[in-house]
């Protein structure tokens, strides 16, 4: 069971998209758990002022530190706690599968959600924050950012998912990319009347035969799209 513990500003946006599906069984029977800290309930003066200006001058407005700080505290045991603690930002090390596979064996797992500009780096760096991107490209918010990261990684808890034998031949297990898929119809006519067949190999029942084509093809997908991932791969081998 992991414990997540979320501040930030919008907790109206939480669950979200980890209420449906697999994931949303899992809440249902509390696998995990979430609670949210707004950070609104922390902030200073008598406007609640969560934000301020940047100090060297620059667009946007920053979180400041010290409602960071008092938002993490009222997490009741916070003091003797080593949990993880991660701030999600386009600036964070790159998450992947395998960090994925880290943060799923944890019992608690606390995530600050940036707006604004971003957060006053000593809040990070005092209270000891990992900075983790989603990817290379920036969006308004962590809120997102914090659901795509708790869904990769509540999938790898061991029942969750209703076939975990598919957690073996998914992509980036192996550094390869998933092989493509077909289901039924065998033969598909679309709206202009062209028919499209599957790969015979899939429909002939020769499990050697076919396990060796889905190898080709990841192969085949990898070199053409992700050229770094099978790079990664070689080397690996080598
Ligand atoms: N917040 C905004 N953009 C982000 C990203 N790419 N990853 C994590 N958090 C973010």
């Amino acid at each position: 069971m992991i414990n997540v513990k979320i501040l930030t500003g919008y907790p109206e946006m939480f669950p979200g998209g980890l209420a449906y599906s697999i994931i949303g069984k899992a809440l249902k029977e509390n696998i995990f758990t979430i609670e949210t800290i707004n950070l609104h309930d922390f902030g200073n003066d008598n406007r609640k002022s969560v934000d301020d200006e940047p100090f060297g001058g620059g667009p946007g407005m920053i979180l400041r530190p010290d409602v960071v700080e008092k938002a993490l505290l009222s997490l009741p045991n916070i003091k003797n706690s080593k949990s993880t603690k991660l701030y999600l930002t386009p600036s964070g090390s790159l998450l992947n599968q395998k960090k994925l596979g880290v943060l799923a064996k944890l019992d608690e797992i606390i995530i600050l959600c940036g707006r604004f500009e971003g957060v006053d780096q000593r809040a990070i760096d005092i209270l000891g924050f990992e900075e983790v991107s989603i990817g290379d490209y920036v969006l308004a918010g962590g809120e997102i950012a914090a659901q795509v990261l708790l869904e990769g990684c509540i999938r790898l808890i061991p029942g969750v998912l209703g076939h975990p034998e598919s957690l073996l031949e998914e992509s980036f297990s192996s550094n390869l990319l998933e092989y493509p898929q077909y289901t039924r119809p065998k033969v598909w006519e679309d709206s202009l009347g062209n028919k499209h067949d599957v790969p015979e190999v899939l429909t002939s029942g020769h499990h050697n035969n076919i396990k060796k084509w889905r190898l080709n093809k990841s192969v085949e997908k990898t070199k053409k799209i992700r050229p770094d991932l099978y790079i990664k791969k070689k080397q690996k081998q080598d």
